[in-house]
């Protein structure tokens, strides 16, 4: 896989950063319905595994404690050098309650993807948010689906999970987020904003086909700003 590096360990990116944690920060409390609803599907996940690789996991903003002190052990990459401290001022407390060990490293999950799969062969996988960013930090959009949509392949033998953007924009304030709901289709982007009664530019996030086929997935709306919607995408899927 190829991918420039320039984001590894920067204050300032398009899918994280400084301005994830700001805006987390200020906008949680508005979040609550999405946190609700992931923390639903992760709890119904159980990987046979006690270890689990983080791929992306930023401070954890959305991601429940409950769900990771289930393991003995975590491993968490990202690009973002603030992340493990303001990850460990989120969960840390609990974690070391619970015995759970925890380690982040400063990588590109794309560049490394393959080693890192080596390095930890007894882990479930989780992505928590980070595959519908690869369009932000990689200029060819076709490359950036093709890359995507490598990690069912390569996760054939694994059990893993992801929580991912399929699309995003523009909504009214105060305008009611549409309902959440359950399929085994990979509706592609324009079926899918028509299915949720979507108007206006949406920007397709490249996911459609991230996981295998007739994984059952969850689709639920997430206002992240007071006029900015991501559709969000949930699955868990386990080798086949
Ligand atoms: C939207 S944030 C995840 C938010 C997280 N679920 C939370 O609860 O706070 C996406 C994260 O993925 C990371 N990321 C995106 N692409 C990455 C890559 N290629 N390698 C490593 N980390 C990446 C970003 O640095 C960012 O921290």
């Amino acid at each position: 896989m190829t991918q420039r590096d320039q984001y590894k360990g920067a204050y300032f990116t398009p899918s994280g950063g400084l301005v994830w944690h700001w805006r987390a920060l200020w906008r949680r409390r508005h979040w609550m319905d999405f946190i609700d609803a992931v923390a639903a599907e992760l709890q119904q996940w159980h990987p046979p595994q006690k270890k689990l690789l983080l791929l992306g996991p930023s401070a954890g903003w959305c991601l429940p404690t409950d769900f990771l002190i289930r393991f003995n052990e975590i491993n968490a990459v990202d690009l973002d050098p603030l992340a493990e401290r303001i990850f460990r001022f989120n969960h840390g407390r609990a974690l070391n309650r619970a015995g759970t060990k925890l380690t982040f490293e400063l990588e590109n999950i794309f560049t490394s993807f393959d080693a890192l799969l080596d390095r930890f062969p007894d882990h479930a996988i989780l992505f928590p948010n980070m595959l519908g960013q690869h369009i932000y930090h990689i200029d060819d959009t076709d490359q950036a689906r093709i890359e995507i949509e490598s990690v069912k392949t390569k996760l054939a033998t694994r059990h893993w999970a992801s929580i991912h953007d399929r699309l995003s924009g523009k909504i009214q304030s105060g305008a009611a987020l549409p309902t959440p709901f359950t399929t085994r289709e990979a509706l592609t982007a324009q079926i899918l904003a028509e299915q949720l009664k979507l108007s206006g530019e949406w920007i397709d996030h490249q996911t459609t086909h991230v996981l295998p086929d007739g994984v059952e997935r969850r689709l639920v709306g997430w206002r992240l700003l007071d006029t900015w919607m991501h559709v969000v995408e949930i699955a868990q899927v386990a080798p086949r």
